[in-house]
């Protein structure tokens, strides 16, 4: 995507050919920083401190992460260690286990001197796979918008609601939940979307915002609680968001307080899609609710703000009473029930185990 007209993705193999550079995500929509990563510990900082966040590009900055680390040593008891340190960094998302895991099955069987090569390209290949499903997702996601389009009167837009940030700051490229809506736009069909700030950390805001600007796709910042005041008063054509884990069943993981939305939409029968590339099912979970771990992040998130004043300095502000303690966890749990369809690379779905195994056979045997 571009920035400035300049095109961009979120993560990039440096001039050097060596090190990583990446968009810093904690300074936007402020300042547009790039960060060079140079080592494992570097990596993994970026990944749990957020500079880089959302479900395929924490994997996509593991699997580089794990080429930062064999430039210090090959060993497979080096490479074991590596994984341990990345996949620790954050518990939700499981695009980040399975990006290391498939890093491992690639070099673990390699002689030590071929490892770091072939790590970096199969970095690389991670990233590539990760913008054609997320372009393919945008085209699959754009069809459903043109059939609600249909419905609209002339010149209408279709009215979309999104939590959290699923663009391509989230991914290599495109994103999840935004990619429809950008190739919808490109395809000339009238979109607006309805912007959740998606507290404590406000990526909705901050980012989502961003990357909408910067595109041209008209949009409304909305506070949190507001999106099911809308869905009543006909505002809302259809929610989408992403996801951090999908379970083989179709329930779907993602930033908290994307269920309440979810309840909201099927009490208003407003359609509820979730977008997603194949590397965010777990295949091996079944019940959400139960199995998922939810990442608790600290409570400085929710007792504080983070913004730009007037005179352009990023600050922190208290929103609490100092003696206020608070609980912050990051991600909930949408149960398959709640969902009218996933929208992956390899088209839609019902959002259930007949449904995914029927775009994903292979997961059957
Ligand atoms: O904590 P984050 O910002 O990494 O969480 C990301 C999300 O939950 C996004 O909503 C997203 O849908 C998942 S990644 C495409």
């Amino acid at each position: 995507m571009k920035v400035n007209g300049q095109a961009y993705r979120s993560i990039w193999l440096a001039a050097d050919g060596v090190g990583v550079e990446i968009i810093d995500q904690t300074q936007l929509p402020f300042r547009f920083v790039v960060a060079r990563l140079d080592t494992l510990e570097e990596a993994a900082t970026a990944i749990s401190r957020m500079l880089v966040r959302g479900a395929p590009l924490i994997g996509a900055t593991a699997a580089y992460g794990v080429c930062l680390g064999l430039r210090s040593g090959a060993s497979s008891a080096a490479l074991e260690e590596m994984a341990v340190r990345l996949i620790a960094c954050r518990p939700t998302a499981v695009n980040l286990r399975w990006a290391v895991e498939r890093m491992l099955r690639v070099l673990l069987p390699l002689p030590e001197e071929q490892r770091l090569r072939a790590a970096y390209q199969e970095a690389g290949r991670i990233c590539e796979e990760d913008v054609a499903a997320n372009e393919a997702i945008g085209r699959h996601g754009a069809a459903l918008i043109a059939s609600l389009a249909e419905k609209k009167k002339l010149g209408e837009p279709v009215n979309i609601l999104t939590h959290c940030n699923a663009g391509w700051l989230a991914t290599v490229d495109w994103g999840t939940a935004l990619a429809p809506i950008f190739k919808a736009v490109e395809q000339g069909i009238a979109v607006h979307v309805w912007v959740d700030e998606t507290r404590p950390r406000n990526q909705g805001a901050s980012l989502t915002a961003w990357e909408l600007v910067a595109a041209g796709v008209p949009h409304h910042l909305i506070v949190d609680n507001a999106g099911g005041h809308l869905m009543q008063h006909g505002l809302v054509d259809c929610c989408i968001v992403g996801t951090d884990r999908t379970t083989a069943s179709g329930d779907v993981c993602n930033k908290i307080g994307t269920y309440l939305k979810a309840l909201a939409a099927f009490d208003n029968q407003v359609p509820f899609y979730v977008a997603l590339p194949g590397s965010t099912v777990d295949w091996s979970v079944d019940n959400g609710v139960a199995e998922i771990p939810i990442e608790e992040r600290g409570q400085e998130e929710v007792l504080r703000l983070q913004g730009q004043d007037d005179e352009g300095t990023l600050r922190a502000i208290a929103i609490a009473p100092a003696a206020t303690p608070a609980v912050n966890p990051a991600f909930d749990v949408t149960p398959a029930r709640l969902v009218s369809g996933l929208i992956t690379e390899r088209g839609v779905c019902p959002a259930s185990r007949q449904g995914l195994l029927g775009l994903y056979p292979e997961q059957g045997k």
